[in-house]
């Protein structure tokens, strides 16, 4: 009797350690929050999806956000691919209420800048497009 109630509580400590792993996982390291879970990017990039890129940069994301470092509304773009990771540019442009709600790293942007970014109603296809323009930026403004 005393070795199965043993075993009862090893159970129910493996059970909850293993309930605290998965807790952590979930903060998707670095890749934010939403439907992209993994970005392969190109090498040489597509400049077809570059030209879209820019082309709905233009249309919906200028008034907002300039392609240098400066702020306007939210913030400049130049060097945006240093410091996030290409799912995290996705899931910040197609799922941008619940980035702004849980990831951390998007609410630290919301602190600084104060005005919610709007949803551009942007598909996943379309904010990949936007994903390489970016790369294609960062390539620009270092080369200035
Ligand atoms: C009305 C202004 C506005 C428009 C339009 C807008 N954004 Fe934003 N964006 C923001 C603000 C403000 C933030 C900072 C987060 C916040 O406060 O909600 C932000 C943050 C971001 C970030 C994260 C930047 C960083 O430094 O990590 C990305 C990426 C982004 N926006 C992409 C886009 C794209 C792509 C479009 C167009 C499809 C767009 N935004 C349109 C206001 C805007």
């Amino acid at each position: 009797m005393k070795k199965i109630f043993l075993f009862l509580v090893l159970g129910l400590f493996v059970i909850a350690c293993g309930g605290d792993k998965k807790k952590k996982t979930s903060t998707n390291d670095g890749k934010g929050y939403g439907d992209t879970k993994n970005v392969v990017l190109n090498d040489p990039l597509n400049q077809e999806m570059v030209a879209n890129g820019k082309a709905i940069y233009e249309l919906k994301c200028a008034a907002c956000h300039k392609l240098s470092a400066k702020r306007v509304v939210g913030p400049g773009w130049a060097g945006l691919t240093d410091k996030r990771k290409p799912e995290w540019i996705m899931n910040m442009i197609t799922n941008v209420d619940i980035m702004l709600e849980k990831d951390p790293a998007a609410q630290k942007l919301l602190e600084e800048c104060l005005t919610r970014m709007p949803n551009q109603n942007v598909s996943v296809k379309d904010a990949r497009d936007i994903v390489e323009f970016i790369f294609q930026n960062d390539i620009d403004q270092k080369n200035k």
